[in-house]
């Protein structure tokens, strides 16, 4: 008897929310809606399809937009950069530095009740600007910050399926590889590759300096023994596709120079990776190098995690894309505004 009341008074409520956010519906269906009530206001049983906006493409060059399904086993999405359905959007991306690069053009239109905007950044904040004057403008975020809403890391490792008996390296005949493009004399990282290039030769690759073979930097830098993951600023959990793919996916011991060790160790194992920190200076660090040059053994150690982990490199940006649809699935109904971006992200 009580059971049966709390289930009309269920219905009820359900009627009541429906009515209230008819223009949400799609939203609504999802958490509570029972099946007689679904007919009768005429929502399928599948779960309505989930439309994504992509207000811009990401530095204005056009991306891959493929079926979530197919790619992530994320079903339900529809990825569009079609203006025209902005009213029936559950979500817009807007990332951040066509937004300040470009006139502040954000949606003019009102935002559905049930609309979120998603605020995409994968810049570090040394490289983001105009943070302050979107404080409560986003419902979400995305960005490679462990606390986002939606976190997508350039990369993880995730385990395999069989433990590998023995790693097998690509052959080596160099030390140390540097692959960089954005060179900035004021830049930490150009600082220390000056000093510890005293010490050790650095091969360096990239826009002022030696092309990578065929193009490719997993190809060049996997004859090296080392890899320089330097980034280009350092903030917590700024760790990119330096680590990721042009140290760990060419099987070189990545050599970083970022956020503190304690944070790559919540990503990495802490005997898979150099700090420079873990050196008084770069002279210390350049005689380890020597060292493990001639130690074998010691120097394969290193890549005593590849029996067990594989690399995962973010897939930009379908992957972030399609996970705003799978957040937006699994998302309970509650409205959430973002207040102080910029203190959050900086
Ligand atoms: C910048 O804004 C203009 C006008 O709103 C638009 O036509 C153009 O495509 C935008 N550029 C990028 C990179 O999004
Ligand atoms: C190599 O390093 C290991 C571990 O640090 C050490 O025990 C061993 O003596 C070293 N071998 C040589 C030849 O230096
Ligand atoms: C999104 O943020 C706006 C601006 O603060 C707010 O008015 C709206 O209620 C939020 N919507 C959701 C679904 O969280």
């Amino acid at each position: 008897m009580r059971r049966r009341l709390c289930q009309r008074l269920s219905v009820a409520l359900s009627v009541a929310i429906l009515l209230s956010f008819y223009k949400s519906v799609q939203d609504i269906p999802q958490i509570i809606l029972p099946h007689p009530l679904q007919k009768r206001i005429g929502v399928s049983k599948t779960p309505p399809t989930v439309t994504v906006l992509i207000w811009w493409y990401p530095f204005g060059k056009k991306t891959n937009i493929r079926d979530c399904n197919t790619l992530f086993k994320i079903s339900g999405c529809r990825l569009t950069t079609n203006r025209q359905l902005y009213p029936v959007s559950q979500a817009v991306i807007i990332h951040h530095r066509d937004l300040t690069g470009n006139g502040s053009q954000l949606p003019a239109e009102r935002r559905p009740s049930f609309q979120r905007w998603v605020w995409m950044n994968f810049e570090s904040p040394t490289h983001s600007s105009g943070l302050e004057k979107l404080n409560g403008v986003f419902n979400w975020t995305m960005s490679y910050k462990r606390d986002s809403d939606i976190f997508i890391p350039y990369g993880y490792l995730y385990p395999k399926k069989r433990v590998g008996r023995r790693v097998v390296l690509p052959a080596k005949s160099k030390l140390v590889a540097w692959v960089i493009s954005n060179w900035n004399e004021e830049h930490d990282r150009v600082k220390y590759y000056h000093q510890l290039s005293q010490y050790v030769h650095i091969d360096v690759y990239g826009k002022y300096h030696n092309d990578l073979q065929n193009n490719n930097v997993v190809q060049t830098v996997s004859r090296y023994k080392f890899y320089l993951a330097f980034e280009n600023s350092q903030h917590v959990d700024y760790i990119t596709e330096k680590l990721w793919r042009n140290a760990l996916m060419s099987g070189s011991v990545p050599i970083v120079l970022g956020p503190s060790r304690a944070n790559y160790e919540q990503y990495i194992p802490p005997d898979s990776f150099i700090h420079v920190n873990d050196f008084s200076n770069p002279k210390k660090l350049a005689e380890y190098l020597l060292f493990l040059d001639k130690n074998e053994s010691r120097y394969q150690k290193y890549f005593d995690w590849k029996r067990l982990y594989s690399v995962h490199l973010a897939m930009f940006w379908e992957e972030l894309y399609c996970k705003v649809c799978q957040a937006v699935k699994s998302a309970k109904a509650n409205y959430n505004t973002i207040s102080n971006l910029a203190s959050w992200f900086q």
